[in-house]
């Protein structure tokens, strides 16, 4: 039987926002603080690296924390364009998310790369939240929770403790399309992770924090997040929008 570990709603703006956002993010940290003396979640948002420093003193003094989307796995040096853990960090970052699909995708990152990446994080005190999950053909061919124990034992650093990683299942296919595999199948898959970071991490494996993403609504989450196993989302589209990342927020029971 997993321990009860205290979930946490994230949200992934990923190349959306500039400063006329800004007041949506506000509504998304006003809207946490009112549930913040009784609040059965964390709430993070992972904005673009641009909008860091102005989003972390737009939330100030409320339960929203803010993350970033990426980081390098060197510590600095010649790499134009990329942002450092400590970058993030020195602009009030608490999280990162690495691993995702998209940076898979279009960047070509490998588990390894991944691996560097967290481990870059964790150096630095942030959260390295680690996405995984597999394609629409993989899951067809039947080989879904093969693809992601390989991305897990690839992408998760040995230091990799419920204090500085998440883990993330994000079906590719699931992400943006509104798709969103059966419940019975998320729960599979994630019964399935947790047993694998149990039998990696032992004791402190069965309280690192396992969130599903792809296609999270308000009109779904309550579901998901009645699956013991779910620790909480990661949630795209949805999160940019206060009204629906607030009601996602709401459908989190306490546990
Ligand atoms: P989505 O994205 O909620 O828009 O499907 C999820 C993600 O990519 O983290």
């Amino acid at each position: 039987m997993a321990e009860t570990v205290r979930p946490l709603i994230a949200g992934n703006w990923k190349m959306n926002g500039t400063s006329a956002e800004l007041p949506e993010l506000k509504r998304i940290a006003d809207g946490a603080e009112g549930t913040r003396s009784n609040s059965p979640y964390d709430a993070l948002i992972c904005v673009p690296a641009t909008l860091v420093d102005r989003a972390v003193r737009t939330v100030a003094g409320s339960p929203l924390a803010i993350g970033g989307q990426d980081c390098h796995g060197a510590e600095n040096g010649a790499h134009t364009g990329d942002i450092s853990a400590a970058m993030l960090v020195d602009a009030g970052a608490a999280s990162v998310i690495v691993g995702h699909s998209e940076r898979r995708a279009d960047h070509g990152e490998t588990d390894i790369e991944v691996m560097g990446k967290a481990l870059a994080a964790h150096a630095q005190g942030l959260t390295a939240i680690v996405c995984v999950g597999e394609t629409r053909q993989e899951r067809e061919d039947g080989v879904a929770m093969d693809v992601v124990d390989t991305q897990l034992a690839g992408s998760l650093p040995k230091d990799a403790a419920p204090e500085n990683t998440v883990v993330a299942y994000e079906p590719v296919w699931a992400i943006g399309t509104g798709l969103t595999p059966s419940l019975h199948d998320i729960e599979a898959m994630h019964d399935h992770m947790r047993e694998q970071l149990r039998e990696r991490f032992g004791a402190a494996g069965t309280r690192i924090r396992l969130l599903y993403g792809g296609s999270v609504k308000p009109a779904n989450a309550e579901e998901i997040f009645a699956i013991s196993s779910v620790d909480g989302a990661l949630i795209g589209g949805a999160s940019l929008k206060s009204g629906d990342f607030l009601a996602i927020c709401a459908a989190m029971p306490a546990r």
